[in-house]
Formats: structure tokens, sequence, C-alpha cells
């Protein structure tokens, strides 16, 4: 008989197409990973959703600075996103992007069956607007006379707009909200939004006029206007698992975790439950709103030009020490700070320390006292203790995951390596290889240790997908984990005697306080203001073609370097003045780790002129230098003949 497995549905916010990728966007997409993961190796059939919210003004406005459609804007920005999840080992099973056909049909479905019911009427309203945000506000919501979330000026708008009765549901939500307690979580938010519908709530402005935005959904009952982003948005929930004709639940309806921030709790609680109320669908059985990442204590900000670029991050660390550091440092519930200080001290301490060297020692008294063979324990073995400690951590790491407790499912596997070490040392393979009747023990000893460390690797793999399959391949294990499952975590004794381990690489080299100091004196978050210096590395092998009409809108031109100094506080940046023929123009070029600002006089460089300039450290730039970054070593491209100055190069 063919048994269906059961479902499990988790999802991310769908991210704003604009934004550059940052480590606020990594969190909640490595926290639903990580529990997608765990989730499969229980055995679920699992659903896991991320995508980009791709409608809106400022997309719209992106693309007409940039005079192109804003289909082939989103078409290349939604890439930023999709390739950041490769790299991070995102093990998404669909990405939704809200200009598809898929979610634009459902989206018009609702709305007409809304409308038809009359839960949509048009109304003139009067408020005041902020654009950026795309939100409306009444008198008392606004802060000082500005948007009470972006502090930006508002605008007195009045126009005929089409309206959702939220306010007619606002007795159920609040039924729904207190009789189902895992609802909404932590706890502090749910009693945020219980605190919220005390308040008379109002009805939802759900359209705008075609003439102000015309970059959305339209709405099927009236060609003037288009649906409003968020109420087009969080269709992608359902939009992903196709249409809800017949009122048929869309497959894995309802949602198992929905993981957003903290800013957009309002939006999912009350909007969109009482969106899915109106629909005749389930709100999803968890909603959980975690914290904010800060950055040195400052809130995280392309105007202050601190947001922390993931890809920087990546090359310098490796994907699983930031995973691991992101769900380790902060309760997920809570805000956190983040600082390449802590993230070196996680990686020493627990990764290169705890867990690594555990991994080390035990290969080399493998490789040293059993040539390279896992040995067979001498039974009956007196090492009941420790087996039952494991077992006692494992069914703590299972209970953990239901309240998405990351830091104390972390917290809890670091005891089993810190009992491991323990065990080791307690026992001192060193001191029982000495004797023959200590060489027997020996072989327990070393069994039961291999044994923890592979229940470790599987403990480990949601979080760390790659290091946890590279121990496994150390201990000489062929199954991976996803074939082996949770199931073999059950009994212990799942390493076979006689496997022949394979010692590789150092998995978690230590950061020595050397390097951790040039790293620290380095710091330099790629922010709004120098973000167009970031080149992200391609994974994707070459970029996408380009026509010849397009490479030709830059303009490059040859230019002779006159002036070179260092700048104050940086120890990427020089400040040089180059030559450009009819002109000479200041450039800002991160090259000081490659260049003595003496050897550049007179060089000859190509310049990216015709590049909007940008302040890096408070210093206008109005160009950038052509160069390749040979594993950090910078090399400036040049010719090897001498060509006057100003010339264009093609
Ligand atoms: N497009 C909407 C969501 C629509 S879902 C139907 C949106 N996008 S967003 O790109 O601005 O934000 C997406 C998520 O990133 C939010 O959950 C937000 O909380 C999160 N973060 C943005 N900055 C963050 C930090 N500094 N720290 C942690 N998460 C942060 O809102």
């Amino acid at each position: 008989m063919k048994t269906s497995k059961k479902k499990f549905f988790i999802t991310t916010p769908i991210y704003y197409v604009n934004d550059v990728p940052h480590i606020g966007h990594a969190y909640t997409t490595i926290a639903a990973d990580v529990i997608a993961r765990y989730k499969r190796l229980e055995g679920y059939e699992v659903s896991f959703l991320t995508g980009t919210d791709e409608h809106g003004q400022k997309v719209l406005q992106a693309a007409r600075d940039l005079k192109i459609e804003p289909q082939e804007h989103v078409d290349k920005l939604h890439k930023r996103f999709k390739e950041l999840w490769t790299r991070f080992n995102i093990s998404n099973d669909d990405f939704i992007r809200t200009t598809e056909k898929r979610h634009k049909e459902l989206v018009t479905h609702i709305l007409k069956q809304l409308y038809d019911r009359k839960e949509i009427y048009k109304d003139s309203y009067e408020g005041w607007y902020c654009t950026p945000d795309e939100r409306f506000w009444t008198e008392k919501d606004l802060v000082g006379g500005n948007c009470p979330e972006c502090g930006r000026e508002v605008d007195k708008i009045k126009e005929h707009n089409y309206f959702f009765k939220m306010s007619s549901y606002q007795n159920w939500l609040k039924e729904y909200i207190k009789l189902n307690d895992k609802f909404i979580q932590p706890t502090s938010r749910r009693n945020e939004v219980l605190g919220f519908l005390e308040k008379p709530l109002g009805d939802l402005c759900i359209s705008r006029p075609k003439e102000r935005l015309p970059w959305g959904i339209p709405l099927p009952f009236d060609e003037n206007y288009v649906t409003y982003v968020w109420f087009d948005a969080l269709i992608n929930y359902i939009s992903a698992h196709g249409s809800i004709e017949k009122n048929k639940t869309p497959e894995f309806w309802p949602a198992n975790h929905q993981l957003i921030g903290k800013d957009i709790l309002t939006t999912h609680a009350v909007y969109w439950s009482t969106m899915l109320k109106a629909i005749g669908l389930d709100p999803p059985l968890n909603l959980f709103a975690h914290g904010w990442w800060t950055i040195n204590g400052k809130k995280m900000s392309k105007s202050i030009g601190n947001v922390v670029e993931p890809n920087l991050l990546i090359d310098q660390f490796g994907v699983d020490a930031i995973r691991y550091f992101l769900l380790r440092e902060v309760p997920f519930g809570l805000d956190g700070d983040f600082s390449h200080k802590s993230l070196i001290n996680r990686i020493n301490s627990d990764l290169a320390n705890n867990l690594g060297n555990l991994l080390n020692r035990t290969m080399s008294m493998i490789e040293r006292y059993h040539d390279q063979m896992v040995p067979a324990p001498t039974l009956p073995t007196e090492d009941f203790g420790l087996i039952d400690e494991f077992k006692k951590g494992i069914e703590d790491v299972h209970r953990l995951y239901d309240d998405l407790s990351y830091n104390k499912i972390l917290e809890r596997i670091w005891l089993l390596v810190d009992t491991t070490n323990k065990y080791i040392d307690t026992n001192s393979p060193w001191n029982l290889v000495k004797t023959e009747n200590g060489k027997l023990r020996l072989c327990t000893v070393m069994y039961n240790t291999v044994e923890c460390i592979r229940s470790i690797s599987i403990l480990i793999y949601p979080f760390m997908p790659k290091s946890a399959d590279t121990i496994m391949k150390q201990l000489g294990i062929e199954q991976t984990i996803e074939e082996l499952g949770l199931e073999s975590l059950k009994n212990w004794g799942g390493i076979k005697p006689g496997t022949k381990i394979q010692p590789g690489l150092q998995l978690f080299p230590r950061i020595e306080d050397k390097e951790a100091e040039k790293i620290l004196s380095n710091v330099e978050p790629i922010g709004e203001k120098n973000k167009e210096q970031y080149q992200p590395p391609a994974i994707e092998g070459i970029c996408d073609q380009v026509l010849i009409d397009d490479f030709m809108k830059i303009d490059l031109r040859t230019g002779k370097i006159i002036e070179a100094e260092k700048i104050k506080k940086s120890k990427k940046l020089l400040k040089l003045k180059v030559d450009i023929g009819n002109e000479v123009r200041q450039v800002v070029a991160g090259i000081a780790e490659s260049y003595e600002p003496d050897h550049l006089l007179n060089r000859t460089i190509i310049l990216v002129a015709n590049l909007k300039p940008v302040k890096l450290m408070g210093i206008e730039s109005q160009g950038m230098l052509l160069a390749a970054n040979n594993n950090g070593q910078i090399v400036l491209a040049g010719f090897d003949l001498e060509p006057s100055k100003g010339i264009r190069v093609r």
C-alpha cells in the first residue's frame, strides 16, 4: 500500500527585490532552512518557500532611473537573492516571484471572489500617504507630523480607492489568538498584536490608482487601479501551490511556520489572517516574529552605510560559520548585535576549539592506535551513562525545535560535544594503549567516541550541512545524512566496526590573533554609500550576455594617475587624481593593500568614466579603476604600449 508522507510547509517573507541582500534577509532564510532540513530528516514531505516581492513604487522608480522596463529590472535583480541562497546552501523547494503568472492569476482570482462577495467595496478616502512606504496613515498615527514607520514626510491625499472589510474580522481574530497560544510567537509579540486589536480596526485600502502607480497587478473589476503591494505580496504564500478553485485548500496549507521579522508582524498577524479568513482558509499554524540585527549597536541602514554584506562574510569566514553564528548568538525572538569580533570568538571557541578539536584528536587516535579502522567495542560495554546522555540530548533537541529555540538547540548539542571531549579525557586513550587490558578497553572507548561524533554530525546537519557531511565522510560513512535521517539516531551503534576513516583537512581552523586583528582593522561594511564598488563574486560562472549597445554604455577611458595618497583611518582606500585629458577626476580606489601611493604616480590606467559619483569615507569618487582581484591581490589593468590620455577603451 502506498503511504503518503506527512506534509510540512515553512515560509520566509518575500524580500523586496530592490534591496541589496544583507544579513537580516539571510537570517530569516537560514532559520527557515534549518527547520526544513530537520523536518526532511524526520521524514516529512517538506515545502520550503522563499521569493521576491517585485511590485510597487520603489521598483518602478528604480527602473525609471535606469531607463528600463520594470519587468527587465526585476528579472535582473531577483537573481541576487537566488544567488545568495545558493551560496548559503539554502534548500528552498520553490522561489516565488510576484511577477509570475501563477501568482498574478491567483491574486486576480481572489480579488474577484472577494469583490463578488462584497468583501471589497469602493469609497473615497482622505489620509496621509507615505510614498516610500506606500502606506496610508491617519492623522493620529503620525509622529511629529511624519510617517510613524520611517519618519519621512507624508502627503495629504484624497482619492477613491477600494477597501477590504478587515474590520468585520476583528472579534474573530482576537478570539482566535486567545484560543491558540502557539499561533503568534514569541509571547511578547502575541501580546503586542492583542494590544493592537484592543483599538478599533479599520478596513484595509487594497488599491492604488494606476495613474499614480502603474506597476502592480490590475484590479479585475476596475482597470484604473492596481493592487496594493501588501495585499498582492501576502498571497504568495498560497499562490506557490496553485489555485484555490472550487474552494479546495491549496496543497501544504496551512503553513506550519511562517517566519517573519518583527517589523512585519501587523501585516501578517492582522492583514494576512483576516484575508485568509475572508478567502475561507485557516490561518497559518504558527507565525514567528524574530528580532532584528544591529551592527555594533547601531541600526543597520543603507543611509548610515553599515549594512553587512553577506557575500563578503562568506568569502572571509565560510558559509557554515555564519549560519552557526547567526542562530547561536541570539535567541530567535530577540534583537541581536552583529560584530566581527563576536563572530571570530564563536568560530574559535565553539567551532575550532570544541567541535573541531574533538574531530581532529579522534581521527588522529584512530589513525595511530587502530590503523585508521573503527575498532569493534568489547562487550558488554560499561558506558551506558554516555549512551543515556546522548539519548536524552537528542530528545531535548527534538523538543526545542517545536519552539524554534535555535540557540538552545545548539547549546544542547554543544553539551554533547563537551560530554564527548570529557569522555575521552576521563578514559585517556593515550594511557590505555600502554597495556594489553587497556587496549581492550581502548576499542570500546574509541568506538563510542566515533559513535558520539556520528550523532553530533547528524544533529548539526540542519545548521551546518556541508560541515556535517564532511564529518560523516571523514568517519568513512558512505550514506548521506539525508539518506540516513533521524532514524539512525535511535539506536547506538550505527557505525560498523571495521569502517575505514578518511582523515581530511581541519574542518574549522582557528583564526589566530594576528589574523583576527587584521580582519577587525579592515571591517568596512558595504552600504548604499559604497556598494557600487563591491562586486559580489559571480557564482554561476560568466554573467548574463549583454548586447554590444549595452556594453557601449560604459565609458572606459585611459587616464594617468597624477596624485595618490592614503586615506586616514582606511586600510583599503587610496585617494587618487586621474588626468583623463580634458579633465582631472578624483577617484577613491580600494587598492591600498596592493599598491603604495608613490608607485602609482604617472601610471596609465583604465577609468570607468561615467559611473555615478559616490562618497567613500566622506570623499567623492568620480569613477572606478579597472582591476583584477587575484585572491585579494589587486592588479590594475594597463597597456603594453603607452596610449594618450582620455582615449576611449573598448
Ligand atoms: N517584502 C516585504 C515582505 C513581504 S512578505 C509577504 C518586506 N521585505 S524586506 O525585504 O524589507 O524584509 C524582509 C525581511 O527581512 C523582514 O522579515 C525583515 O524583518 C527582515 N529584516 C530586514 N532587516 C533586518 C535586520 N536588520 N535584522 C533582521 N531581519 C531584518 O518586508
